[in-house]
């Protein structure tokens, strides 16, 4: 067991900023104490050294929202657990939550061991799973249980993607039932599937196939009617609810009015509703708009979506930033919808760069440096039941520590990622700050450019129920 003292940096938790050196012993945060007091009698002696001085020293970061490997649009995400993890870790996340899929007529609990068995070994970074269910009957409501007593204490469930993951209103009415009686918490994908299939069918019959009408046949109304049921649904049960993947300023309406009227109602959004936009990126010309092709879809900027995403994470109305990573390579994956953007598979990758990203929100005023490590580390390690191993820096914490330089910079191009991808949604973006060297349970996994971590490293984490709830 090693031990490293980081010292001279600003420690920044969601609570906010100090200076203080800290003391790593193994796997855990030993000490976080004022530069130069010495421990007992004597300085600490240690095995390494990392002088932060200049430099922000902040929890590792969690996502919430990840698909490895995911099985999906008649192929798999192109990154595995083992590539997805590595690039990770180069942009400053030491967790990943990812998902269990299961479809109609498959049994969760071998979906779960399936996961399990796909994950083991391949990590750089520790890893814990949701479970998406579509079949909802007697035996996977029981198999719910048995999922939390495993540690997989969230589940998602579809109101859109009929035939695949779509699960109707009684399902959905079932499950919440059960995870108010047993604690977990419902996450949901919230759009209305019936409407959106009807418009696609049509844009499709009129030759209107290429990438930009996958915005136009999900439009906003048809998330934020979805939201408003989920969150109605939702109170019907007494369920806690979480909205993944918020793109629509409607949608955000609805959950910030369900949380004025005291409801146990939280939401995330993620780097691509922020930034980019159903003009400039769906609308690119030819068929360089599928690498924007994800649901929810890219919002219009005319109508000023991300600049209201922005707002929900400064008043609290969206509390957690994900990336939904479920990256497709252009080549053999996105162009499967070449002549139709229904067959295009869903979805952007950015696990690399979510830190990075939403740090740029620090630099151009949207929201504080505290919030910052809030958003992308504190709240979602408490909403999914991680929090005290996970998202801060204080004694006894998991040793996921991530050495940030604000005086860097980071340009992002697929010529330089890590990530198992042919192209980036982000490619030219130059952004203020750089992940220098990420600690993950102790050990450097990154440091000075380059990459120190190994697969299998990163272990599974049995989460709590979340600790927002109890
Ligand atoms: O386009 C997306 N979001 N792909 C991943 C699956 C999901 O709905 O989260
Ligand atoms: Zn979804
Ligand atoms: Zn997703």
């Amino acid at each position: 067991m090693s031990s490293t003292l980081i010292t001279g940096g600003t420690i920044v938790n969601a609570t906010g900023t100090c200076t203080a050196d800290v003391l790593v012993d193994g796997e855990r945060i030993a000490a976080v104490f004022a530069p130069g007091t010495s421990l007992g009698n004597h300085p600490p002696v240690v095995d390494r050294t990392i002088d932060a001085t200049g430099k922000y020293v902040i929890p590792g970061g969690v996502d919430a929202h990840t698909h490895m490997e995911m099985p999906f649009g008649g192929t798999n995400a192109s990154d595995t657990f083992e590539t997805g993890t590595r690039a990770a870790a180069w942009g400053g996340t030491t967790t990943i939550v990812d998902f269990v899929v299961q479809k109609a007529g498959e049994n969760p609990l071998v979906q779960y061991e399936r996961w399990q068995e796909k994950a083991a070994g391949k990590c750089a970074i520790d890893y814990g799973f949701h479970q998406i269910l579509s079949d909802v009957d007697d035996s996977s409501l029981s198999a719910m249980d048995e999922l939390v007593r495993e540690g997989v204490t969230s589940f998602k469930f579809f109101m859109a993607y009929k035939g695949v993951f779509l699960s109707d209103d009684g399902q959905i009415l079932r499950g919440m039932q059960k995870a108010r009686d047993n604690g977990a918490l419902i996450m949901m994908h919230a759009e209305n599937g019936s409407v959106i299939d009807v418009l696609v069918q049509q844009s499709v019959a009129r030759g209107d196939t290429s990438p930009y009408h996958h915005g136009l046949t999900r439009p906003w109304q048809a998330e934020a009617e979805a939201t408003h049921r989920a969150i109605m649904l939702a109170d019907i049960t007494g369920a806690p609810l979480y909205i993944v993947h918020v793109s629509a300023k409607q949608a955000v309406e609805q959950i910030a009015m369900a949380r004025d009227n005291g409801r146990n109602v939280f939401a995330e959004t993620c780097p691509q509703y922020l930034y980019l936009s159903l003009e400039e990126h769906l609308g690119a010309p030819g068929f360089e708009g599928a690498k924007w092709v994800c649901s929810t879809p890219l919002r219009s900027r005319a109508e000023h979506h991300q600049q209201h995403m922005w707002q929900g994470l400064r008043t609290n109305d969206l509390q957690v930033v994900s990336t939904d990573h479920c990256p497709f390579c252009m080549r053999g994956q996105k162009e499967l919808g070449r002549d139709d953007f229904s067959k295009i598979p869903n979805g952007i990758g950015s696990v690399e760069h979510r830190m990075d990203l939403l740090y740029q929100g620090v630099v151009l005023g949207e929201i504080s440096l505290p919030r910052w490590v809030e958003i992308c580390s504190t709240t979602p390690a408490r909403m999914f039941g991680m929090y005290g191993r996970k998202g801060v820096i204080q004694p006894g914490a998991d040793a996921d520590i991530v050495i940030y330089d604000p005086k860097g910079k980071t340009r992002i191009s697929a010529e330089t990622h890590h990530m198992n991808i042919d192209h980036s949604a982000w490619e030219g973006f130059e952004v203020d700050g750089h992940v220098d060297t990420v600690l993950s349970r102790g050990r450097v996994i990154v440091d000075e450019n380059s990459f120190h971590g190994q697969a299998g490293h990163g272990e599974y984490l049995k989460r709590s129920l979340s600790q927002y709830l109890i």
